[in-house]
């Protein structure tokens, strides 16, 4: 692989290394983007998808959905959205709350996002979708960004057609989910595809789908020629994965991350417990735990045991106990060190 591109420009904003945290709804909330922020690497965080229609009544300081600690910077706001009206007063609204760069989803195919006319239902919609980037980019004075899928079929000339409206419009950036609207999660990624938008748009082009690791990373910017790499599920299961692939491909001079899974996963424990109010923060651990457990051929004991906890302090202590089964070394390590440093760190 030749070197790859070190950074992408957005305006003013320099991402560097060009990696790039996935928006999933449930997962990418403060205490994840902190958690990764302090294992490093990341270059540009998400939130999760946020609802135009809802964003003006929300308040930064209360919604679990709009919450950022001190290090999440800089930070890509995600807006869902199917009318036109809901445009102008989301962006005005993120601006205020200090987005850094707003993103438009394109791609979602959740039927619940559809049946708000938002993500890949708005994308079966050119036309609505010209109006909508023309009006974000109208009120957006930070990078607008789309995050598309491959579409309902492969069809180059009408995915062409529509990159390119995207970017005519102002869009600074595209992030393609290589796989089509219906395709699972379980089938290849098609990166080449992302070659193809890379070959028709002169804006930054970002690979999304099926990078679980430094090979992953490496072969699928081989593949795609992509601008950047985003990842979305590896980053629960393996937070330490964009501190790898900065050091590995980007070379960006970060000593080995240290990877105590227990220690890990009781720092995330305690960030969910410092951001969020008590009857927010089990949801979380346990939509989180359905992927840090795949780390363990056992994990499903695991999972199990947590998604079947009352409370965090339940599902924690069940936790520490799978941990001890194991990942035995790791766990003590994580005990030994906790006798000497204040609440496990
Ligand atoms: C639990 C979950 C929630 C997701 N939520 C969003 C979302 O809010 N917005 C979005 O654009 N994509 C969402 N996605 C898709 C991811 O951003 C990403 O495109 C997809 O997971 C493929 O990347 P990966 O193979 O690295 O996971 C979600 C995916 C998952 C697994």
């Amino acid at each position: 692989m030749s070197r790859p591109q070190q950074e992408v420009r957005l305006g003013d904003l320099v991402i560097t290394p060009p990696l790039f945290l996935a928006p999933m709804a449930g997962l990418t909330h403060t205490a994840l983007r902190t958690l990764l922020v302090e294992l490093g690497g990341v270059g540009l965080l998400s939130t999760e998808m946020l609802s135009a229609r809802t964003l003006p009544q929300e308040n930064p300081q209360i919604s679990p959905y709009l919450k950022r600690g001190p290090v999440e910077h800089p930070l890509s706001h995600q807006i869902f959205l199917g009318q036109i009206e809901e445009v102008a007063p989301a962006v005005t609204v993120l601006q205020r709350f200090g987005a850094e760069v707003i993103d438009i989803n394109l791609g979602c195919p959740a039927p619940n996002v559809r049946k708000r006319g938002g993500g890949s239902r708005l994308s079966e919609q050119p036309d609505l979708v010209r109006r909508v980037v023309a009006e974000a980019r109208r009120h957006c004075a930070v990078p607008l960004t789309a995050k598309i899928r491959l579409g309902e079929d492969l069809h180059e000339e009408r995915l062409r057609d529509f990159c390119r409206m995207l970017v005519d419009e102002g869009v600074d950036m595209i992030t393609v989910h290589a796989r089509l609207r219906r395709e699972p999660f379980g089938r290849a990624p098609r990166w080449d595809w992302v070659g193809k938008v890379k070959a028709w748009v002169g804006v930054p082009v970002i690979a999304n789908g099926g990078i679980f690791s430094v090979a992953d990373a490496r072969k699928c910017l081989t593949v795609s020629g992509a601008d950047g790499l985003m990842i979305g599920r590896a980053a629960a299961i393996t937070p330490w994965l964009f501190a790898e692939i900065a050091r590995e491909v980007y070379n960006v001079p970060l000593p080995p991350p240290q990877i105590n899974r227990p220690a890990i996963y009781q720092r995330f424990v305690e960030l969910l417990i410092e951001r969020f109010a008590p009857e927010r923060r089990l949801g979380r651990l346990k939509e989180f735990t359905l992927y840090f457990s795949k780390n363990y051929a056992f994990g499903h004991n695991m999972k199990t045991a947590v998604q079947n906890s009352d409370t965090v302090e339940e599902a924690l202590a069940r936790a520490m106990d799978f941990f001890a089964r194991h990942d035995a070394d790791a766990h003590a390590a994580l005990l030994d060190r906790s006798t000497d440093m204040p609440a496990g760190r």
